[in-house]
């Protein structure tokens, strides 16, 4: 399963990417660190299955990265985000 937390450096995200890591899955957080903080997920880099797109990556963004997640847990809140499945 591909999970992806919005808001996933932050207090709740942070615990729930830790557990779904636990649990064997895969995690993408997405989180620009207004609020969170990069220490809350530095023990989870290195992690099988752990990917991080950080505010460069919505700056730069392309705007748009090719995440395809089976579930998305959001937690940031604030900010809008447009999830595209396969074939959208
Ligand atoms: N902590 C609680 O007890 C509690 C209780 C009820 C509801 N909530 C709600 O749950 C949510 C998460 O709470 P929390 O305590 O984990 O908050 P938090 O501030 O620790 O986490 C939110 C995360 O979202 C990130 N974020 C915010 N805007 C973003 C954006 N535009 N793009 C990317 N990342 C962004 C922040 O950097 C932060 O890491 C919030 O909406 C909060 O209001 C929390």
């Amino acid at each position: 399963m591909i999970n992806l937390i919005t808001g996933g450096a932050g207090f709740i995200g942070s615990y729930l990417a830790e557990y779904l890591l636990d649990q064997g899955q895969e995690v993408i957080v997405l989180d620009d660190l207004s609020t969170g903080s990069f220490d809350n997920i530095a023990h989870l880099v290195g992690r099988k299955g752990f990917t991080y797109y950080g505010r460069e990556t919505q700056q730069a963004g392309a705007g748009r990265v090719e995440l395809i997640p089976h579930v998305v847990h959001q937690f940031m809140a604030d900010g809008p985000i447009a999830v595209y499945g396969s074939g959208d």
